[in-house]
C-alpha cells in the first residue's frame, strides 16, 4: 500500500527520497509524487502516474533542489490512479503539501463543511481534504502548522501516517499516526520518515516508532520532537534496528520472489535457532515459557489472520489441535472484527501477520484484546503495529519480504506455529515423548530437504512453459496438504492472473468435477501419507475425465507417478511437516508460469503487500 518518505538535513533531499520510493516498492501503488521546498522557499510538487521510474521522467531537468522534501507512492483508494490524485497535495494558498497513507472516513463530511467555506479542491482524495483543513485551522486561528495539525486530526475519523511541509516554516517536517506506519529515522544533524525501515537503514541505524496519535516535529536544529494530539510531551524511545542492506537487495536474483523462495533453509533455520535444539531433544519459545499457565489454561485458540497468513493459520489449527487437544478455530481477521463473536478471557487469540500491519488483523487484536481475550502475536516485521499491541508473541525472523507474493514469510509462519504446537504439547503432555522426539529431529532437517526441491527449480521452469496457455487451474490437497492447495492456488493467481482454485480433494465431486476437461492442469498434492490412497482416487477421477494431472508426490512413488502427466518428486517427512516442502514446488511453479507470461512478479497488478487499510 501506500508509501511515505521523507528527508530534512543537509543533504540534497531529492535523490533521498526517490531512492525511498523504491525501496517501498514493493508495497504496491500506481502513482508517485514528491515535494521539496528550494533555497528560495519555494514549495515545489511534481506528480506521476505508473512507477517511480515515470515520476523521474516526469521531473526531468525541473527544479529538484532542496534540502528538505517528503515523498509518497499512492494505491488509490479515493479517486482513480492518476497525476491529479496523487500526493503530495497542495493546499488551496500552495502554502502546504501532505503526503497520506491510510483513509479519512469522515471525509466527505470534513469536505463539505470546507466547500460551504469556499474552499475549492482539485481531486478526488481524501488526503487533500486534510491538506485543506489543516489550512483553515492555521489561516483561521493564526496558528503554528504544528498545533493546526494537531486540531484537524483531532476532528478526523479514520487511519493515517501523514507529513505536512509548510513553505514558510522550511527547517521541519511534522508527522503523525495513526493506524497505519510511521518510523522515523534519527541522524547526525538530519531526520528521515518512512512508512517502514526499509529507506532509512542505509543511512542510519537509529529509529523511532511513532505510536497511535503522536505527531513528530523533525527538525535538525533540535532534538526530534514527539507530543501526542492532546499535547502532552512523549520522550521518544530511540531503537536500533537490525537490518542489513544486502536484505533489501535482489543479490543476483532476477527477482525478490525468487530470492525469497530460495532463502527458505536459511530462514528456517534462522526461525528454529535457539528454539529447536535437537541434542538437547526439545522446542522452546520464550512466549510459551513467559506465559504457560495462561495459553494451558484456554478454552480455544482462534486464529486471526489475512490471506497467505490465513493459509499459514490453517496448518496451525491441524498441528496444535492434533497434538495438544486444544479447539482451533481460523478466522478471516475482515470478518471476524465485525461479527461480534463470542469470545472472552477465556481465550487465545493468534494473530499471523507478516507485516505487523495489516488493518483487518489489527483491529481484530484490539478487539479480541477489549473483551478479555489474551493475545499472542506470530509476526514478521519486528516493532510493528500487531506485536505492540499483543501480549506476548513469537516472531519468524525471516527477514524483510519484499515480493508481494509471500513465501518464505508462509513457511516462517508455519514453522513457529509447529513449534508452538510442540511446546503445548510437551506441557500438556499431550504427546508422548517418541513422537515428540521424533518431530523435533524431523523438523530441524526440513531446512536440508527445502534445499534438495529447490534444486528442482530448473525442471519446473522447463514444466512451467506449458501452463501458460492455461485460464483456469485447480489445486487439490487434503489434511495437513489442504491449505496447502488454497496457498499454490492464491500463488498462481497473484502473479500470473490466471483463475485459480484451491480444494479439498474430496470435495472436487460436489462442484470442480464440472469444470474438468483436456484444457484443465489439476495440481495434486499426494504425498505419502495416511490420505494417499483417497487422493488416488481423486486422481483417477480427474483422468477418467481427461483432465491434465501435475502430481505432487513422494519420491519412488511407482503408481501416481504412471498415472499424472506430470510428476514432482519431493523428499518424504512427517505428515504434519508436510507442508513446509510441498508448499516450495507450488511457490516455483506460480513464479515460472508468471515470468513465462511476461508478468510483473514482484509487484503484481493492483496488489499491496502490506494492507494498511480495511
Ligand atoms: C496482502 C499480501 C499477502 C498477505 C496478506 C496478509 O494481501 O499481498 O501476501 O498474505 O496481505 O498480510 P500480513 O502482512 O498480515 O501477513
Amino acid at each position: 500500500m501506500c508509501g511515505i518518505v521523507g528527508y530534512i538535513g543537509k543533504r540534497q533531499a531529492y535523490p533521498i527520497l526517490i531512492k525511498g520510493l523504491k525501496r517501498l516498492e514493493y508495497r504496491g501503488y500506481d502513482s508517485a509524487g514528491v515535494a521539496l521546498i528550494n533555497e528560495g522557499c519555494d514549495l515545489n510538487v511534481y506528480k506521476a502516474k505508473g512507477k517511480v521510474s515515470d515520476l523521474e521522467e516526469y521531473v526531468g531537468d525541473k527544479d529538484i533542489s532542496g534540502v528538505v522534501g517528503i515523498a509518497h507512492t499512492r494505491w488509490a483508494t479515493h479517486g482513480e490512479p492518476c497525476q491529479v490524485n496523487a500526493h503530495p497535495h497542495y493546499s488551496s494558498s500552495g502554502n502546504l503539501a501532505l503526503i497520506h497513507n491510510g483513509i479519512i472516513e469522515n471525509y466527505a463530511t470534513l469536505k463539505a463543511k470546507l466547500q460551504a467555506k469556499g474552499y475549492l479542491f482539485k481531486s478526488s482524495t481524501d488526503t487533500e481534504v486534510l491538506v485543506q483543513l489543516i489550512e483553515y485551522i492555521q489561516t483561521n486561528k493564526n496558528l503554528e502548522l504544528l498545533e493546526a495539525v494537531k486540531i484537524a486530526l483531532r476532528s478526523v475519523i479514520g487511519a493515517y501516517a501523514i507529513a505536512v511541509l509548510d513553505k514558510r516554516m522550511p527547517g521541519q517536517i511534522i508527522a503523525a499516526r495513526k493506524s497505519s506506519p510511521l518510523v522515523v529515522g534519527v541522524g547526525e544533524g538530519e531526520f528521515f520518515l518512512a512508512s517502514d525501515a526499509s529507506p532509512i537503514v542505509e543511512f542510519t541505524d537509529k529509529v523511532v516508532y511513532l505510536d497511535d496519535e503522536e505527531v513528530a516535529v523533525l527538525n535538525p536544529a533540535e532534538e526530534l520532537k514527539v507530543v501526542n494530539l492532546h499535547n502532552v510531551g512523549v520522550n521518544p524511545e530511540v531503537k536500533t534496528i537490525d537490518l542489513e542492506l544486502s536484505q533489501l537487495e535482489k543479490g543476483g536474483y532476477p527477482h525478490f520472489m525468487l530470492k525469497e523462495i530460495f532463502e527458505q533453509p536459511d530462514c528456517l533455520n534462522d526461525c528454529m535457532r535457539g528454539r529447536v535444539n535437537v541434542e538437547a531433544n526439545h522446542v522452546v519459545l520464550s512466549a510459551v515459557i513467559d506465559h504457560k499457565e495462561r495459553l494451558l489454561a484456554a478454552r480455544r485458540f482462534i486464529i486471526v489472520a489475512c490471506g497467505t497468513s490465513w493459509h499459514a493459520g490453517l496448518i496451525g489449527k491441524h498441528v496444535i489441535e492434533n497434538f495438544c487437544r486444544i479447539p482451533v478455530e481460523v478466522e478471516y481477521a475482515s470478518e471476524f472484527r465485525y461479527r461480534n463473536p463470542v469470545i472472552d478471557e477465556r481465550d487465545v487469540v493468534i494473530a499471523v501477520s507478516q507485516s505487523g500491519e495489516t488493518a483487518d488483523t489489527l483491529a481484530a487484536v484490539e478487539m479480541a484484546k477489549k473483551k478479555g481475550a489474551f493475545i499472542y502475536g506470530i509476526c514478521n516485521a519486528v516493532g510493528s503495529s500487531i506485536p505492540r499491541n499483543t501480549h506476548t508473541g513469537s516472531y519468524i525472523h525471516v527477514g524483510p519480504e519484499i515480493g508481494v507474493a509471500s513465501t518464505k514469510a508462509f513457511t516462517g509462519q508455519v514453522t513457529v506455529l509447529t513449534m508452538l504446537a510442540l511446546c503445548l504439547a510437551k506441557e500438556k503432555q499431550t504427546i508422548d515423548e517418541a513422537a515428540y522426539l521424533q518431530l523435533v529431529e524431523e523438523l530441524s532437517r526440513v531446512p536440508d530437504k527445502m534445499k534438495q526441491v529447490l534444486e528442482m527449480n530448473g525442471r519446473i521452469a522447463e514444466l512451467s512453459r506449458i501452463f501458460t496457455y492455461a485460464h483456469n487451474f485447480l489445486y487439490l490437497g487434503r489434511g495437513y496438504n489442504y491449505p496447502v492447495a488454497l496457498e499454490g492456488a492464491l500463488k498462481l493467481k497473484e502473479i500470473s492472473y490466471i483463475h485459480a482454485e484451491g480444494y479439498p480433494a474430496a470435495e472436487m465431486k460436489h462442484g470442480p468435477i464440472a469444470l474438468i476437461d483436456a484444457e484443465m492442469p489439476v495440481v495434486v498434492i499426494a504425498t505419502q501419507n495416511g490420505m494417499y490412497e483417497k487422493i488416488l482416487s481423486n486422481i483417477q477421477e480427474i483422468k477418467a475425465r481427461k483432465g491434465k494431472v501435475i502430481a505432487i508426490v513422494t519420491e519412488g512413488d511407482q503408481v501416481i507417478s504412471k498415472l499424472a502427466d506430470d510428476v514432482i518428486e519431493l523428499p518424504g517427512t512427517l505428515e504434519c511437516l508436510e507442508p513446509l516442502i510441498t508448499t516450495i514446488p507450488l511457490q516455483m511453479l506460480a513464479y515460472h508460469i508468471a515470468v513465462c507470461k511476461g508478468k510483473d512478479v514482484d509487484q503484481p497488478r493492483n496488489l499491496a503487500k502490506s494492507v494498511t487499510v480495511e
